[in-house]
């Protein structure tokens, strides 16, 4: 599936947005809250939007699931579902740092030893299933790849995106934004 316009992917937030992310969180509430921290930071507008849909392969899961439709290819790895959702509107620096979020994680688990023990139980839990921490060969290729900061800047903001009931810009805020980063 391939996303034809920005109120698509604002629908799709809508509907099914208050799915839940983790534990108490919905994945509403965690999209804007990744996108507030990215915002926080002083970040460029492509990447902002690429913190608020960088889960959007998991909400494109759940409608699947609730249609009752068949999964969406062989591969069910969320981070290519959504990036390859978003690329007909949206270009490398959103969807580089999506396509990456899941494998800094991966990098940071392999060069930050602390960094482990700051992940969430579900996110402890996915990482033996995403191929646990990176090994030196895969730090060295991952550091290689375009915009790698960029996927490592959204992977801590996500791991910091999961706060029970702060209060944060709501999607409509985002609005104008996606357009103005879009293509279309
Ligand atoms: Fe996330």
């Amino acid at each position: 599936v391939i996303a034809a316009s920005v109120e698509d992917i604002c629908a799709l937030y809508e509907t099914w947005g208050a799915e839940h992310y983790d534990e108490e969180l919905s994945q509403l509430a965690h999209a804007l809250q990744t996108a507030a921290l990215a915002e926080q930071a002083g970040s460029a507008d492509a990447l902002v939007v690429a913190a608020l849909l960088h889960d959007v392969g998991h909400l494109l899961e759940v409608q699947a699931t609730r249609r009752s439709e068949p999964a969406s290819g062989v591969d069910r790895r969320h981070e290519t579902t959504g990036a390859r959702y978003l690329s007909g509107l949206f270009g490398a620096e959103v969807t580089g740092p999506i396509t990456l979020h899941v494998a800094a994680k991966r990098y940071l688990c392999a060069i930050d030893a602390a960094y482990h023990d700051t992940l969430s139980e579900g996110s402890r839990r996915s990482l033996e299933r995403q191929g646990g921490p990176m090994a030196p060969d895969e730090v060295a290729a991952f550091e290689q790849e375009p915009g790698f900061e960029d996927a490592v800047a959204l992977r801590r903001w996500d791991d910091l995106g999961k706060v029970d009931g702060l209060a944060v810009a709501s999607l409509d805020c985002h609005r104008a934004r996606l357009r103005r980063v879009s293509s279309a």
